[in-house]
């Protein structure tokens, strides 16, 4: 860590989740929400606002396509500014960011299916200069033929084959970040002596999936590496996760599916030879805030009027990469194989159940994902944040807005100083970098490429 004190281990760790576009069918038309998805001003704002809040991190979630999975068709998500409508490049967006912002650890997603692990780990090692230490990737594998019909392929790559392509995706990109020792970069100008070569190192390296002979051309990132984030939900994804990630992001209906999901991961690190406190589960919370508690339901209720029921289904099916325009509306979601997110259908699954939803109004309720356990007033808010927290279910939350950046204000303003006076949250930044306010230590050269065996490396 570097000039800084350890976060509390009693204080609960914040990420924002954003779309770098509209996301929710419901939020765009919520009075009050602003239309600034295309300009930097509007990216900065929402930064600046939870930096106030002293989150630790603002986090882009991204897909790379249009999604098509409701009867082959990209129309509900277009027409109803649904979660894949638009989407910019989430990394460009973060350098926007980093020059309005000191704190904020600042997180893209990229995924390893489609790209190749050089420029992946240039851009973040980039970010994470010009940020001073803030940049976080968060690692998908992708789960759409929509996005495999972009890159030249028809099919998505299979769940184990695109976990091993992320394995040594992560395995080269450790490699290239460790390719300049840490004071590799002289600029002795009296010299010269620019960088020195004899610290500067090709990583040779060839795989199943890649040949990359290295260095990378920029030197090595301030924070080692920049902070890992997975949300895997199978077992092989939940495996992955824990070997690999600093952070980890996942959704849940309930306390106790959140319970089992922290224990399971908690104990697979255990088991890769990692401390349990060195990854951090955040599950979403997607708060709505109200005066009153009857205020929070009724504005929970005029998000719902505003999500039209196959703009939500159209993202359902896309998450589980299922083609519900063949299922009836008016019954419930039957039993089905999910080739897609396991963790999303384990949620809708509890929900549907639980509230006896009709595929029609799964589809508003998932359009508009929220989680119920976070809506009333501010007090109300933060007792469950708090419950979630010391009843060893998270070590944060992952926080969604139901519409843009008012959600995020309403959050700033009024959970998080209930937050503080509880001592459950930050009063202010422990450090300078995102690993320092995680409680992260700086990985040193060389000690996480063989994460990729969990343990077991063969020699
Ligand atoms: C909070 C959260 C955010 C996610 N963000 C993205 C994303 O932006 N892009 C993406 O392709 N997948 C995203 N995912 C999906 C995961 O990366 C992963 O594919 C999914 O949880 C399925 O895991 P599995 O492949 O192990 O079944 C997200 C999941 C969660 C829970």
């Amino acid at each position: 860590m570097t000039d800084s004190q350890n976060p509390s281990p009693n204080q609960m760790h914040l990420a924002a989740f954003v779309t770098a576009g509209p996301g929710r069918p419901g939020g765009w038309r919520y009075p009050g929400s602003e239309p600034g998805w295309l300009s930097a001003s509007y990216y900065q704002h929402i930064g600046r606002v939870l930096e106030q809040g002293k989150f630790d991190l603002m986090f882009f979630a991204d897909i790379l396509s249009v999604p098509d999975r409701l009867g082959g068709s990209m129309d509900s998500q277009l027409r109803y500014g649904a979660l894949g409508s638009l989407r910019l490049d989430p990394t460009p967006v973060l350098s926007s960011i980093a020059t309005v912002t000191e704190h904020l650890g600042l997180a893209a997603t990229v995924s390893t299916s489609y790209l190749e692990p050089f420029p992946v780990a240039r851009s973040f090692a980039t970010v994470d200069h010009l940020s001073d230490g803030r940049a976080a990737w968060n690692v998908v594998t992708s789960f759409q033929d929509s996005e495999a019909r972009n890159f030249g392929s028809d099919r998505h790559i299979d769940r184990d084959k695109r976990y091993d392509r992320a394995d040594e995706f992560l395995e080269v990109a450790c490699k290239l970040w460790d390719s300049w020792e840490d004071d590799a970069l002289v600029m002795d100008p009296s010299v010269p002596l620019f960088a020195d070569p004899d610290r500067v190192h090709p990583i040779d390296h060839k795989g199943e999936w890649f040949d990359v002979r290295g260095p990378l051309n920029v030197s090595r990132p301030p924070q080692g590496y920049p902070v890992i984030i997975q949300a895997g939900a199978s077992p092989k994804g939940r495996d992955f996760a824990a070997r690999w990630s600093d952070v980890i992001f996942c959704s849940h209906a309930s306390l106790d599916s959140a319970r089992e999901f922290y224990r399971d991961i908690k104990d697979r690190a255990t088991r890769h030879g990692r401390r349990p406190e060195d990854v951090k589960i955040l599950p979403m919370a997607t708060p709505i805030v109200g005066p009153t508690t009857e205020a929070a339901r009724e504005a929970e209720r005029r998000l719902a009027d505003l999500v039209p029921p196959l703009a939500g289904l159209s993202t359902l099916a896309y998450h589980l990469d299922i083609d519900l325009s063949t299922l009836p509306l008016d019954e419930p979601l039957p039993d089905v194989d999910v080739p897609g997110v396991q963790g999303h259908y384990k949620e809708v699954v509890e929900m549907t159940r639980r509230e006896g939803l009709t595929l029609r109004e799964l589809g508003k309720r998932y359009g508009g994902r929220t989680e119920g356990a976070f809506i009333g007033t501010a007090a109300e808010v933060a007792d469950s944040m708090e419950q979630w927290f010391t009843e060893g279910a998270c070590d944060g939350f992952t926080v969604g807005a139901v519409h843009t950046p008012g959600a995020f204000e309403d959050f700033v303003r009024q959970v998080v100083p209930e937050l503080q006076r509880r001592g459950v949250f930050r009063r202010d930044y422990e450090g300078r970098t995102l690993r320092d306010n995680l409680g992260l230590d700086r990985p040193r050269a060389g000690t996480w490429r063989d994460r990729r065996y969990g343990g077991n490396v063969p020699r």
